[in-house]
C-alpha cells in the first residue's frame, strides 16, 4: 500500500508528529510551504485572520501527486478552532483527488472544527488523531501515534 503523509507546520509540532508517523508507516512525505513568510507576530496575526475568514493563501508547488497513493494522511495545526489556512489551500486544490484519508492535528486544547473542515474538502477519514502540545512535551504523543497507526489497518 502506498502511503503519503502531507502536513503543514508553522512552528514544528506537526512536523515532529508527521515524521514519527511516516517513519513507522514507511510513508512518503510532503511538507506544504507558504509562498510568503508567516513568521513573527504579524505572521501569527495573519494566520488567525486567514483561518477565521476561510482564506486560501498561496502555497508553494507540491512535488507529489496525492491521487497516486492508496492512503493520504493529512496533518495541520488548529488555528482559532479551525483548519490552518495553508492546509485549506492544499485541500482545496487536491482534496477531491484523495482516495482514502486519515487526519491528524496538533493544538493547545482541542481540534475544534478542523477535522470537519478537512472532511468537507476531501473525504470522511478512516481515523483521526489530535495531539496536545503538553502530550508532545511529555512524550505521550508516541503512544497515541501508535494507536492511530493500528486503527489505519
Ligand atoms: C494563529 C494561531 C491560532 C491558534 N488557535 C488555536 C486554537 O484555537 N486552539 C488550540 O487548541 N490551539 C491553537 N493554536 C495553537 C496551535 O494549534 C499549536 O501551537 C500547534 O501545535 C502548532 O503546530 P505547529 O507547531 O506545527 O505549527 C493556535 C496557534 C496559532 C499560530
Amino acid at each position: 500500500m502506498r502511503i503519503l503523509v502531507v502536513f503543514y507546520s508553522r512552528t514544528g509540532n506537526i512536523r515532529r508528529v508527521a515524521e514519527a508517523i511516516a517513519e513507522r508507516l514507511k510513508a512518503d512525505m510532503e511538507e506544504i510551504r507558504d509562498a510568503r513568510s508567516r513568521s513573527g507576530m504579524l505572521g501569527f496575526l495573519r494566520s488567525g485572520y486567514e483561518a477565521l475568514a476561510g482564506k486560501l493563501p498561496k502555497i508553494q508547488q507540491v512535488s507529489r501527486s496525492p491521487s497516486e497513493y492508496d492512503l493520504v494522511l493529512i496533518g495541520s495545526p488548529v488555528w482559532v478552532g479551525k483548519l490552518s489556512s495553508p492546509m485549506r489551500s492544499y485541500l482545496a486544490l487536491y482534496g477531491r483527488s484523495i482516495k482514502q484519508t486519515a487526519f491528524f492535528c496538533t493544538c493547545k486544547s482541542d481540534e475544534g472544527r478542523a477535522f470537519k473542515e478537512m472532511e468537507a474538502l476531501s473525504k470522511k477519514p478512516i481515523a483521526t488523531l489530535c495531539i496536545r502540545e503538553k502530550e508532545i512535551k511529555s512524550g505521550e504523543y508516541i503512544r497515541k501515534i501508535e494507536e492511530f497507526i493500528k486503527s489505519l489497518t
